[in-house]
């Protein structure tokens, strides 16, 4: 708790002193780092994705088409199907084990036939994608690319698709930290019992991210209109950015299971640090 405080601390009075630095491996396609990521996504991940998942699923019309941008070994993207029966997720990803991890995870949970992996670049997407689109979104993934061009370039993608079809948006990432010691902290208070991998790769993912102005805009000037910006409260280290779709379709039931113990409780500190994001099921 002290050091949480600690970290907090430092990062509410500190001037912006943590340089950018691009991700070392741009593409999670390190066997160890697949693994441990894979594994996070069965436990402490479970309170971002619901809170991902109620949001997308405010923006979802019933039977839509989802594209999930840097979408690892797919395990949000089957926690969303599972809350939302109704969709078809398209996840694209440019690491070859994330992808063939997460098409047999998806398969072992009788997901595969409504949410399929493809091996893609998110610079580089847009021509390959199905007439009907309703949502594209990345979550944990902008951060990857390793300069503003590629950012520029995903984004313009992004803005072209919803120019064609008058899809949602939706955007979930990391703020860079202001103090230096809060990427090495944050870690060791949010997922102690990770693996170090994963530890080593949060790590690296803060110092990554982009800034909130920064990536704010960069969203206003590739899409041309007024996007929706949200950063967290208290614990100012993560955002969010969406773009209703311009013609919002019917609503469908949301059918995820209620959350529980811890995970329920990190759920709600979660959507209590982001206010006005839409949360009801
Ligand atoms: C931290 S993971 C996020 C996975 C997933 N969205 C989640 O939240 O569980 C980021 C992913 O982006 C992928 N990636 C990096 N650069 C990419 C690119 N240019 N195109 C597509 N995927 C990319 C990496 O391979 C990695 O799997």
């Amino acid at each position: 708790m002290s050091s949480l405080l600690g970290m907090l601390v430092k990062e509410w009075f500190s001037a912006p002193q943590v340089q950018r630095r691009p991700e070392p491996a741009a593409v999670m396609d390190d066997e160890a780092n697949v693994e441990a990521f894979h594994g996070q996504g069965e436990g402490p991940l479970i309170p971002v994705y619901h809170f991902n998942a109620l949001a997308m699923h405010a923006l979802l019309p019933e039977g839509g088409t989802v594209v999930d941008l840097g979408s690892g070994s797919g395990q949000y993207l089957g926690y969303l199907a599972n809350c939302r029966p109704d969709l078809n997720i398209i996840g694209i990803d440019l690491s070859a084990p994330m992808v063939a991890t997460g098409r047999r995870a998806l398969t072992a949970r009788g997901l595969a036939e409504r949410v399929s992996l493809v091996e893609g670049d998110m610079t580089d997407f847009a021509a390959q994608l199905p007439a009907k689109v309703d949502m594209v979104s990345t979550i944990f993934a902008l951060h990857h690319l390793p300069s503003a061009a590629h950012l520029a370039a995903c984004l313009a993608q992004m803005a072209a698709v919803r120019k064609a079809t008058g899809c949602a948006v939706w955007v979930f990432d990391h703020v860079r930290p202001n103090h230096p010691a809060t990427p090495e902290v944050f870690p060791r208070i949010f997922t102690p019992t990770a693996a170090r991998e994963f530890q080593l790769d949060s790590q690296n993912s803060l110092i990554a991210s982009w800034g909130f102005d920064e990536l704010s805009q960069a969203l206003e000037s590739a899409f041309g209109e007024a996007v929706v910006h949200r950063r967290s409260r208290l614990l100012r280290l993560y955002q969010c950015h969406w773009l209703p779709a311009r013609d919002q379709g019917s609503k469908a039931r949301w059918q995820g299971a209620e959350l529980a113990g811890a995970t329920r409780k990190d759920y709600r500190s979660l959507a209590g640090i982001f206010p006005g994001v839409p949360q009801s099921a």
